[in-house]
C-alpha cells in the first residue's frame, strides 16, 4: 500500500527500513525516504506504521522466532 503518494513510498517500503536499517524514528524515517517532507499528508499514516514495525521489531528481539511462529 503507497503511503506517501509524493515519494513514492510503500508501507512494505518501511518495514524494510526498519528491519534492515533499525530505523525507529519519524525524523530518521524522514530524512532517509522523504516521508512527511512535501504535502505532509502520509505523516499520520507513516508514524503508525512505524510504531506497528518498531514493536514487531521489539517483540521479535525479546522472543526470537515468535513471528516466524505466528
Ligand atoms: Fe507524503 Fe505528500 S504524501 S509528503
Amino acid at each position: 500500500m503507497y503511503v506517501c503518494l509524493c515519494h513514492n513510498v510503500t508501507d512494505s517500503d518501511i518495514r524494510r527500513l526498519v528491519q534492515t536499517e533499525g530505523v525507529c524514528t519519524m525524523r530518521e524515517l524522514s530524512r532517509q525516504l522523504g516521508v512527511a517532507t512535501q504535502c505532509g499528508r502520509c505523516g499520520q499514516c507513516a508514524k503508525e506504521i512505524l510504531r506497528e514495525a518498531v514493536d514487531a521489531q521489539r517483540r521479535e528481539a525479546a522472543c526470537p522466532g515468535l513471528m516466524a511462529a505466528a
